[in-house]
């Protein structure tokens, strides 16, 4: 069976699952952490390598600030509650997105959850908070920049490889399957480089409904899929691209 190798999901619907039930948003979000703890846990078990998760866009902050808040609280909480699990899991824990903006507290338990885990070898959970794809593209223009201009950089040498090794996500392959819950068809300014061959998949479940078997019915369909990249032949990998001038 080929798996993915890195899983990226838009986890959406917290909210409509929340009202669709006359309750508030937050019990949404509360039950939304709940499937982040089982859906890590059976990625993890199923051998994916790389789990990126998208849990706040640079542009939900355009949201109630009660609900941000509440928000960063659930995160906070999953970090002091989660670590030890990550542990006995052997799960390496890593963010992208600015996080200079998130409360003290949270931005703590980020570099404490970071630094615990550094050393496991099992599947790598990324987290995406205050993450934009646009965002993430401009500090990465700006950066090399900066390299160029301290003579670290020469424009000419500038190809695709170089410029991801700019982008927060350096060390993490391009997602190979994008989930989204909730019935949306968008990407909602997510990895907006990165999953330029990703293979798409949306599912009208809401994120609190998302269970193990749902994530395995990604995989079956991902299975199914032909990646061509561009090619005739079906291919594993992006083939490498000569171009003679
Ligand atoms: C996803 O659920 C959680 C975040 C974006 C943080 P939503 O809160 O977007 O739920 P809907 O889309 O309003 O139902
Ligand atoms: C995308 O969901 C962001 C996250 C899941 C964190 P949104 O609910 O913010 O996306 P839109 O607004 O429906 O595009
Ligand atoms: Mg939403």
């Amino acid at each position: 069976m080929t798996r993915p190798e890195h899983v990226a999901i838009i986890m959406d619907g917290n909210g409509r699952w929340a009202v669709e039930k006359q309750r508030p948003r937050t019990f949404g979000h509360i039950k939304g952490a709940q499937t982040v703890k089982s859906i890590v846990t059976e990625a993890a078990k199923l051998d994916i390598k790389y789990l990126t998760l998208f849990a706040f866009s640079t542009e939900n902050w355009r949201r109630p600030a009660s609900e941000v808040d509440l928000l960063m609280r659930l995160l906070r909480r999953y970090l002091d509650n989660e670590t030890e699990n990550l542990m006995s899991e052997n799960i390496r824990f890593r963010y992208i997105g600015n996080i200079a903006p998130l409360p003290e507290k949270v931005r703590e338990r980020l570099s404490k959850t970071v630094d615990r885990t550094k050393s496991n070898t099992g599947m790598t959970l990324v987290l995406a908070l205050n993450y934009g794809g646009r965002q993430e593209i401009v500090n990465t223009v700006r950066k090399i920049l900066r390299d160029v201009k301290d003579h670290h950089l020469n424009p000419e040498a500038i190809d695709e490889s170089i410029f991801s090794q700019y982008l927060d996500t350096a060390e993490y392959p391009d997602p190979d399957l994008l989930i989204r819950t909730s019935g949306e068809s968008r990407i909602s300014n997510f990895l907006l480089w990165q999953l330029s061959y990703t293979e798409l998949y949306f599912t009208k479940k809401y994120w609190p409904d998302f269970k193990e078997e749902d994530l395995q019915d990604a995989l079956n369909s991902f299975e199914r899929r032909n990646r061509r990249f561009g090619a005739t032949t079906p291919h594993t990998h992006p083939p490498l691209v000569v171009l003679s001038e």
